[in-house]
């Protein structure tokens, strides 16, 4: 029997507590199909780390994490360091150090869970979003100048290759082929008239070689609008990092929660190991009590599993999730009053096959 090792990075806040309910829900997976192990290696890279050995992890931690099969990680952020220090410090460099240039991140509501849009079903709300991960925005280019005096200036630059928009668009058509052979693009080329523009025109490219995947293009604020108006015309969308940033928040939001959404961290040509984790942040508020919903851990671990081939397994956990939402227990997010562990012990339990 096969075992993979996975790198464990609970982080900080909730991601503490999530993380132990997604491990049991993939050994449960590995047990039920028989058909692997989990072994892990836990680090204990956090906010928590930082205040005491000055960084966020060691100077070699990607070196730490490159054999892993996968990396599983639940939260990055607490109050006493700053976001953009603890962010820069661990996410950041593992989504970029490790070319995890794709963040795919489904959006679907489940059954029994009422959206906050009004007559919208789970029939209405099913969309894939692929995110671009390296570049665009978010890719720390830029500075400060005259600090703190009167006339200071701030950059921040956007960076597009064209081998950058050209591998995540390559990457979107490809599901798109799986699916409903739409792909919507979310662009701002009207006021973007550098960056966007290219955009653009390169996913236009890639798109000759997909002729059977109708491609349309959405500004973003039209897009967004959309999601919300007519989230059924939408199935798979590509965006770049803060474009995707955002709308994929929006369809957390259109999940009834943002403890439900999940997102995969991708290195699609297995050069370096991809990371998994939910969506939401580290909640520092609700840390601590036990009630964070552990079900957007629970997902991003069926996707870990859905990128290490192990297709049946990833379906059972979502299976058991899906029968979880609909049937309960539920954590307080979604109106409930069960604990956190309670929800990952009902998802295990409805794992089990006779
Ligand atoms: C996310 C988060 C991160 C991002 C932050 C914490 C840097 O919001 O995974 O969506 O913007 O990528
Ligand atoms: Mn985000």
């Amino acid at each position: 029997m096969k075992t993979y090792r996975l790198a464990v990075i609970p982080g900080d806040g909730v991601g503490k507590e999530v993380v132990p309910e997604g491990l049991k829900a993939l050994r449960r997976a590995g047990e039920v199909t028989g058909a692997f192990g989990i072994e892990t290696a836990d680090y204990p890279w956090s906010c928590e780390w930082y205040l005491e050995h000055g960084e966020m992890m060691p100077s070699d931690g990607l070196d730490r994490l490159r054999d892993a099969d996968a990396i599983y990680l639940g939260a990055v952020g607490f109050p006493g360091v700053p976001d953009h220090v603890s962010l820069w410090g661990l996410l950041l460099p593992i989504r970029q150090g490790f070319d995890q240039y794709v963040n795919l991140r489904p959006v679907a509501l489940f059954e029994g869970i009422e959206g906050p849009l009004r007559d919208r079903g789970p029939a209405d709300i099913d969309i894939l979003f692929v995110r671009e991960n390296t570049e665009g925005e978010y890719v720390g280019l830029g500075g400060r100048f005259r600090v703190g005096q009167p006339e200071e200036v701030a950059v921040q630059t956007g960076l597009f290759t064209r081998r950058g928009v050209e591998r995540v668009a390559r990457y979107a058509f490809e599901r798109a082929r799986e699916r409903r052979r739409e792909l919507a693009s979310a662009t701002k080329s009207n006021a973007l008239n550098f960056s966007m523009v290219f955009w653009d025109e390169v996913i236009a490219e890639v798109g000759r070689d997909y002729p059977d995947v109708e491609l349309t293009s959405y500004h973003v604020d039209a897009l967004a609008a959309r999601m919300v108006t007519a989230p059924g015309t939408l199935d798979v969308v590509v965006a770049s990092n803060l474009f995707g940033d955002i709308l994929t928040d929006l369809g957390g939001a259109l999940q009834g929660s943002l403890g439900l959404p999940a997102g995969a961290n991708l290195n699609p040509e297995r050069r370096y190991p991809s990371m998994f984790e939910p969506i939401h942040g580290s909640a520092p508020r609700r840390a601590g009590q036990g009630v964070a919903n552990p079900m957007a851990a629970i997902w991003a671990g069926a996707m870990l599993l859905e990128h290490l081939g192990e297709t049946e397994a990833a379906g059972l956990i979502m299976a058991a999730l899906r029968h979880v939402a609909k049937h309960g227990p539920r954590t307080k997010d979604l109106g409930g009053t069960a604990r956190t562990a309670e929800v990952g012990d009902a998802i295990v339990a409805a794992m089990g096959r006779g």
